[in-house]
């Protein structure tokens, strides 16, 4: 219907079913029925093509909304900012720094106020569940520096698992970076995401966390990006995570 030559141009009940108005059969009844119109013309004919971008829809005179763009955005999150969409005590949020970001996006899993790093945040809701559900945690890399000199025996402690009042955590990789006066540097992957797990698991061995860097989630890497910056995830990025949470089930179908 759109004057314009495009390329983008779909069947009417196609799009119609894309946005979750009935199934492709049913929208075709409605078609039929003289019940769409495209951009205030009633349509009845089946081989209607529209351009999903442009034409306007609509079931009985209400407009059909397009979905809104999925968005898969990587933020290095800095400390001091709050990981949910508000806060009672009027804290900043990662929301505050995602400017020009229209798309009502969510941030997958949470990160401490204090801990900065890289944090995943989408609209995309059904890979968000995926990515988070218990029965298959993605692996995510900190790095820690730590209060004291943590010995080999400490270090082996954590590659174990440490007894924490909810239960023992599950074995770790865990490598030394440094140890020097400021510390001890230590880089922790874990796949389980219970609250404050790396500082708790860190105290319980007797060294308390000073700072606290998410440096890689799920493959994902913050690079060189600068500190309260963001990016989109590639496409290629995002199969990655896709093919993570679905296995070959939906991964690069999107
Ligand atoms: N473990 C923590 O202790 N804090 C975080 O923010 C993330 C993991």
């Amino acid at each position: 219907m759109s004057e314009a030559i495009s390329d983008n141009k779909e069947r009417l009940q196609k799009v119609l079913a894309a946005r979750g108005v009935a199934s492709r059969r049913a929208c075709e009844e409605l078609i039929t029925a003289g019940r769409i119109s495209v951009n205030g013309v009633i349509v009845t004919e089946l081989g209607c093509k529209v351009d999903p971008a442009k034409d306007e829809l609509a079931l009985d005179g209400s407009p059909i909304a397009a979905p809104p763009r999925l968005r898969y955005i990587l933020l290095n999150k800095p400390a001091g900012y709050i990981t949910s969409a508000n806060d009672e005590r009027g804290r900043r949020t990662v929301l505050d720094l995602l400017k020009g970001v229209e798309e009502r996006v969510y941030p997958v899993g949470r990160l401490d106020y204090d801990t900065c790093g890289l944090l995943i945040l989408t609209n995309d809701g059904e890979l968000t569940n995926a990515l988070l559900h218990p029965s298959y945690q993605v692996d995510k890399t900190y790095q820690a520096l730590a209060e004291g000199q943590i010995t080999e025996r400490e270090l082996e402690r954590l590659r174990r698992g440490v007894r924490l009042k909810d239960g023992m955590t599950a074995p770790a990789e865990v490598r030394l970076r440094r140890r020097d006066a400021k510390g001890s540097l230590v880089e922790l992957t874990i796949h389980e995401g219970r609250n404050r797990q790396v500082r708790r698991m860190l105290e319980a061995v007797g060294h308390p966390v000073l700072h606290l860097k998410r440096i890689s989630f799920a493959g994902l890497q913050a690079g060189n990006l600068p500190l309260g910056s963001f990016r989109d995830l590639t496409a290629a990025e995002v199969r990655a995570l896709q093919k993570l949470a679905y296995g070959d089930k939906k991964g690069g179908s999107k």
